[in-house]
Order: C-alpha cells, then sequence, then structure tokens
C-alpha cells in the first residue's frame, strides 16, 4: 500500500511565493508523487485567485477550539497538473495583503495565525489519516508539539528547516491564546530566552529534523549561523539530516519555456533571449557580460555589500539588473543607484515571467548572500547557461563548484566562489567573470557543461524517502 503524506507549508508555488520555501513545497511532493500518496496544505490567502486554479469549497468545515475561542476552517481543494491540494481558510489567517507582514514588518498576530494553521493541520490529521506528516518552517511547526500530545495519533513527523533565522518567536503570553500549557514553556520545548519559539516544537517532537543542505546542516550548530538554536540543534542533532533542494526541471527549462522568446538548449541559444531583455530594460551593449541578482532583497542575500559594491561594478563595462522586493529601505538605496547608473536597472517587483526572461538572457547571476540554507537561484541559473557568482556558504558551498577545478567529465555545476563577504573579494570575482567572458570558448564550454547537468529533485527525494521510511525512535 502506497502511504498517504500530508505536506504541510504557509506557502507553496504557484499559489503563494514570497521565497524559495513555496518553490520547494511545490516540487518536492511531485517528486514524490510516485512513491506516496501525497496531499498537501496551505492557506488560502485572498490574494490566491481561486478562479484561476478551480479552487472550491469541499463542503468540509473543522471546529477548532484554541485558547478558549472556536474557530469555523473552511476546506477548499483544486487540482492543478494532476495534483490535489487542500486549503485552509479562516479570516483571521487569510485576509491579508501580504502573507506575513508589509515591506515594514510581520504583523503583529502573526503568533495566532499561525498557530491557527498548526491547529487546522493537526484536525486535518485527526479527520483523514496520514501515516507521514511532513512540515516545513515555523507556521506549522506547532503541530508537531499537538500531534505530540494527542496519544491517538502517531504519525511518523519529518520537520523541514528552509531558513533558521525564521523561528516564529513572541511574547509568552501568547500561550494562553494559542491552548498551550504552561508545562510547555521550558528549555527542552517552547521556551527561548523568556519568549516562546514556534520552531523549537518542532525541532523538538519531530521524528526526524531535516535541513536544505548539508553544509547548512553543520552551520546551524555553531553560534555563527545557528540562530540562538545551536545549543538545541546539537541536542537533538542524531536526528538531523541536510538534504539538498532540487529544482523542478520542468518549470526551470530554458529549451521549453514559454516565457522566453527564444527557447534554446546551448550557450550560443542565449543571445536572441539576451537582445530582447536588454531592449526591454532600456540597456545597451548586446556584447558586454550582463549581471543580474534576482530574489528577496533581505540582509541574507547580501544586499548591503551588493549597494556597496554596485557602483564599482557599474563602472565596468558591464549592465546590471536586478529583480526583487523586500525590504524598503533596500529598495529605496537600489532606486537611488539605477537613477543614478545608465547600466543598472531595477525592477522591484516578484514577478516569475521576468525573472525566467532574466535567467535566459544573464551572463552572471550574483548570489552574495551572507547564510544561504540551500538557494535555488544558482541551480537555476545553472541550468539556463548563466554562471553563477556566490559566497560560499551553506547550499551554495554544495551545489557550486570551482571554476578553477573545471573537469569536463564531472557532473558538477562551476561557478565563481569568494570567501569573504566583503565588497573587495565580490568585486574581485565579479572581475574574474568579466576576464572569463572575454574568452568566449572557455566560457560557452563551461557554460555548456553546467546546462547539462542535473539538478532535478531525483535524488533528494529519494532521500526524503529514506526518511520517510527509516523506523520510529519510540523511545525518542
Ligand atoms: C529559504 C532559504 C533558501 C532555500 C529555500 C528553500 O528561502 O533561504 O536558501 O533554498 O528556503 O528551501
Amino acid at each position: 500500500m502506497v502511504k498517504k503524506v500530508l505536506f504541510a507549508a504557509s506557502e507553496v508555488y504557484p499559489f503563494a511565493k514570497t521565497g524559495g520555501l513555496a518553490d520547494v513545497a511545490h516540487a518536492l511532493p511531485r517528486a514524490l508523487k510516485n512513491l506516496y500518496d501525497v496531499t498537501v496544505v496551505m492557506p488560502l490567502y485572498s490574494i490566491i485567485d481561486r478562479n484561476k486554479y478551480n479552487i472550491a469549497s469541499l463542503g468540509e468545515t473543522l471546529n477548532i477550539s484554541m485558547g478558549g475561542k472556536e474557530y469555523a476552517i473552511e476546506l477548499y481543494g483544486c487540482t492543478v497538473e494532476g495534483y490535489e491540494y487542500y486549503f485552509i481558510y479562516e479570516p483571521m489567517l487569510c485576509d491579508r495583503k501580504f502573507l506575513y507582514g508589509t515591506p515594514k514588518a510581520g504583523y503583529e498576530d502573526n503568533g495566532l495565525r499561525f498557530a491557527l494553521f498548526s491547529y487546522a493541520i493537526f484536525a486535518l490529521l485527526k479527520k483523514k489519516h496520514y501515516e507521514i506528516l511532513h512540515l516545513n518552517d515555523w507556521q506549522c511547526a506547532l503541530t508537531a508539539l499537538l500531534v505530540h500530545k494527542d496519544p491517538a495519533l502517531s504519525p511518523k513527523i519529518i520537520y523541514t528547516i528552509h531558513n533558521l533565522a525564521y523561528q516564529g518567536i513572541f511574547d509568552s503570553s501568547i500561550l494562553e491564546s494559542i491552548g498551550i500549557d504552561k508545562r510547555y514553556f521550558t528549555m527542552g520545548s517552547l521556551e527561548f530566552y523568556g519568549k516562546v519559539n514556534f520552531m523549537k516544537a518542532g525541532i523538538a517532537y519531530a521524528d526526524e529534523v531535516t535541513t536544505v543542505s548539508p553544509t547548512y546542516a553543520r552551520e546551524i550548530l555553531t553560534g555563527e549561523f545557528g540562530c540562538g538554536l545551536e545549543g538545541f540543534l546539537h541536542f537533538h542533532h542524531a536526528k538531523l539530516t541536510g538534504i539538498i533542494n532540487g529544482i523542478d526541471t520542468d518549470h526551470f527549462s530554458p529549451a521549453t519555456d514559454g516565457a522566453l522568446i527564444s527557447p534554446y538548449s546551448d550557450a550560443k541559444g542565449k543571445k536572441a533571449n539576451k537582445s530582447d531583455l536588454l531592449k526591454k530594460l532600456a540597456l545597451r551593449g548586446i556584447n558586454k557580460p550582463l549581471f543580474v541578482f534576482i530574489g528577496r532583497f533581505t540582509s541574507q542575500k547580501g544586499i548591503d555589500l551588493l549597494i556597496e559594491t554596485l557602483p564599482k561594478i557599474a563602472a565596468l563595462d558591464c549592465n546590471i539588473a536586478l529583480l526583487g522586493e523586500g525590504e524598503e529601505h533596500y529598495h529605496e538605496a537600489l532606486d537611488v543607484l539605477a537613477a543614478s547608473h545608465k547600466n543598472i536597472h531595477l525592477t522591484f517587483r516578484y514577478d516569475e515571467v521576468l525573472s525566467h526572461q532574466i535567467y535566459a538572457a544573464a551572463d552572471f547571476l550574483l548570489m552574495p548572500s551572507l547564510f544561504e540554507p540551500c538557494g535555488l537561484n544558482q541551480m537555476i541559473a545553472f541550468s539556463y547557461g548563466t554562471l553563477p557568482i556566490v559566497h560560499r556558504v551553506g547550499g551554495l558551498v554544495d551545489t557550486v563548484k570551482r571554476l578553477e577545478s573545471y573537469q569536463e567529465d564531472s557532473c558538477s555545476g562551476y561557478g565563481l566562489i569568494f570567501s569573504t563577504p566583503t565588497s573587495r573579494s565580490l568585486l574581485s570575482a565579479v572581475n574574474k567573470g568579466c576576464e572569463l567572458y572575454e574568452d568566449k570558448k572557455h566560457f560557452e564550454r563551461i557554460i555548456n557543461h553546467n546546462m547539462r547537468c542535473d539538478f532535478s529533485w531525483g535524488e533528494s527525494a529519494i532521500a526524503y524517502g529514506a526518511l520517510y521510511e527509516k523506523e520510529k525512535d519510540i523511545d525518542a
């Protein structure tokens, strides 16, 4: 019998996306499809276009009592590309302009909102039978505690940390309104420097804890990257595994990509796309290298470093295109740079179609991340024949090999790597990129090599499958 898996995440592409979690929550369940019967569950935010995806009420209500208050949760569903989804609808959780907060700050009641999401997942588990529960990030971590408290439920719980920097930390007064007894307010459970930490529930009560690359799994055990949880993770490290993410190779395939003016399958095929994009962004110079950044404008992604270095990069004979959204102060600083440099173009929004066109057109992708649990953009860049320039951290270490060590018969992607997060190191890597760009033949050879490598979910899905199957440690 194929086992039933409930896969829960607070964002799933194409319905709602702020970051890589949404891509993983879209692609990993699909990669597991032939091995397991997976149902994905997420909130039905009001920003989701119900008509576009034929999302309809399932006529079922989950009645939840949380902290002495009653909540009637409506269950919705849809099928997209042969794949089934569940949606949780409740006004407090869903009726917002953004998922987690405005560009200025997170919503004040996020603790309550996502505790309710966790209760809804728990209610689903009670109502329908699942052998495996796969929870992602802090927004649904509390479910692990709810299951732990309920002797009637015993699914195998996998908890995946996509980013330790977001733990869901709230004032201890929240305990009452989320209906969690004070006896869980201990160091071994939810307590974190006098506050309540949702992520700790996932780590403490899951059977297996994973994070999204082997290097990040090691890094988070250190004070530098552990965000205060390094000791707690050390305590639980026997159940901690790093599994590298893949990308959805159907969605990110330059040979069949409907977003591109000219789909392609080798380095030469990029030119028509580059010419089209430059025109669209009013940048000039098809023969100049095009450096791009795509992602969230947050400090994690190295935006401060980027802002500091951009004027120096712009002084080189090149073009720069930036795409993303995020914190307002970064938006303002980048706006100033784009306004004062003819060769810098900024698009401040999330735009999936444009991002594909930029990957296709670009020569180099900048990823100066201060930390990076996995990072998906470098793998997308490889597939689109764009050379990544990355800071040597986290998943970037596991997915990008040094160009200097290039071997034709290897199956790794190659890029330019810098080891210290300083403007000087970043600029030096960019300069190397410019030199490489001049050596057309070698550059094309590397690009063609990278495009042939496999960044699909294949092996990683098998690794998750192995954890799903692993015997539960009943003493844990
Ligand atoms: C988060 C991390 C990123 C990772 C993604 C998916 O967004 O910051 O590194 O690739 O989650 O796991």
